[in-house]
């Protein structure tokens, strides 16, 4: 054996999103792309706006040599300054560029936060069904991932989340809007939570940070707003990226910023700097990181989702299909007609329609449809759908 045992495991666990899309890769070559249904990754399918592509060219047009060098690992001040300025408006709280550091996505501020902080053994809760891959990047930096239970409606379960918190946590780790879910949490409830976790600071003698993974913010429907997060909790960290709002999810770029109020602020920043570097993503990309310095507030087409979630939401209901309308992200994410919900995801498969059984997101019983997919291939999906739902109700 030559790669370490815990990667062996890992492979040989591999993510059901992967193992998706590496069997609709199969099918697609199979039977033609245009006959598979393919829901199984969050890849948005919208054009980044059209003034992503202008400042490429305005960028391109006035490089220099130093435009690609090394930079201080937090980014280029001029660019953490500008993403300060938007944040500062949106969480409603003063914010400096020096309370951000530019990552390689949200995937990259998440690791460079857990590695700044968890000590070996060190827990991050996170109410589920989440992200899966959470586990790992809490793992990768000696930490271990407890799942707490959420409501039927997937909002924040507060005694869960109570309950759950010990003397060794040290992260509680929210996404909302939530993958898989779509879920957008409350300002009431972030409130809640927040005066949790101060209550639960007192009782344990020790710091619990908050981390908000947002990368879906912007990514809201009927007029929602996701509440601040830095209003709701002093000790709290915003990891977030532009892959999903602005569409650019290979071009690897994001950020963390610090409340501004939190007690250890430097010391994180300059932890969080530290683990970007020896983590060895270095610094951001720097092209990326000199283009959304240009493109704060800029975003794709998000009433285009918004259709593309009418249609399958209305389709889906009118054949039984039982779900929680979501509020954000781009995904569904609907009760298994049968309780094995692995079943049926083959069930769906059989009929060319690929999505991802809800056990991969700790979220059994259910399944996800990443509904960021052109219109036709939702229109088309919808006698599948309905012919494997018939298979297990009248
Ligand atoms: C909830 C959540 N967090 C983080 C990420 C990673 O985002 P990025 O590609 O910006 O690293 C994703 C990607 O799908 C996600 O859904």
């Amino acid at each position: 054996m030559t790669v370490a045992k815990k990667i062996e495991d890992t492979l040989s666990r591999s993510s059901w999103i992967r193992r998706m899309f590496e069997e609709g890769a199969e099918l697609k070559r199979i039977h033609g792309p245009e006959n598979v249904y393919d829901f199984s990754l969050g890849n948005p399918n919208l054009a980044p706006p059209p003034r992503f592509r202008e400042v490429l060219r305005e960028l391109v047009a006035t490089d220099r040599d130093d435009s690609h060098a090394y930079m201080p690992n937090t980014g280029y001040p001029s660019a953490c300054a500008a993403v300060a300025g938007f944040v500062d408006r949106e969480q409603g709280v003063a914010l400096e560029g020096s309370d951000v550091i530019l990552t390689c996505g949200a995937a990259g501020a998440l690791n460079i936060a857990f590695k700044a902080l968890l000590d070996p053994g060190d827990e991050v809760l996170t109410p589920v069904p989440c992200f899966v891959e959470y586990g790992f990047y809490a793992d990768n930096h000696g930490g271990v991932l407890r799942t707490v239970p959420s409501r039927a409606d997937f909002q924040l379960d507060l005694e869960a989340m109570r309950a759950a918190i010990g003397p060794r946590t040290k992260i509680v780790l929210i996404n909302s809007p939530n993958n898989p879910t779509g879920a957008v949490y409350g300002a009431e409830s972030l409130k809640a939570l927040g005066g949790l976790l101060r209550e639960k600071q007192r009782e344990l003698n020790r710091t619990i940070y908050l981390i908000s993974d947002e990368p879906y913010r912007k990514v809201v429907y009927d007029g929602i707003q996701v509440p601040s997060l830095f209003a709701s909790y002093p000790e709290s960290v915003l990891a977030t990226s532009y892959s999903k709002d602005i569409s650019i999810p290979g071009e690897r770029i994001g950020f963390v910023a610090v409340n501004p109020q939190a007690a250890h602020r430097k010391k994180l920043i300059a932890g969080m700097a530290l683990a970007n570097r020896i983590l060895g993503f270095v610094n951001a990309p720097a092209l990326m990181q000199r283009a959304i310095e240009r493109l704060q507030g800029e975003h794709a087409d998000i009433d285009a989702y918004r259709r593309k979630r009418e249609l399958l939401c209305d389709g889906l209901a009118a054949m039984g299909y039982r779900f929680v309308k979501p509020a954000g992200t781009f995904y569904l994410f609907p009760q298994s007609p049968i309780p094995d919900d692995v079943e049926f995801v083959q069930a769906l498969k059989a009929e060319r329609v690929l999505v991802v059984p809800g056990s991969g997101f700790h979220g059994p019983g259910h399944f996800r449809i990443a509904f960021c997919v052109e219109d036709s291939v939702i229109r088309n999906a919808m006698g599948k759908f309905e012919r494997a739902i018939r298979k297990y109700t009248k």
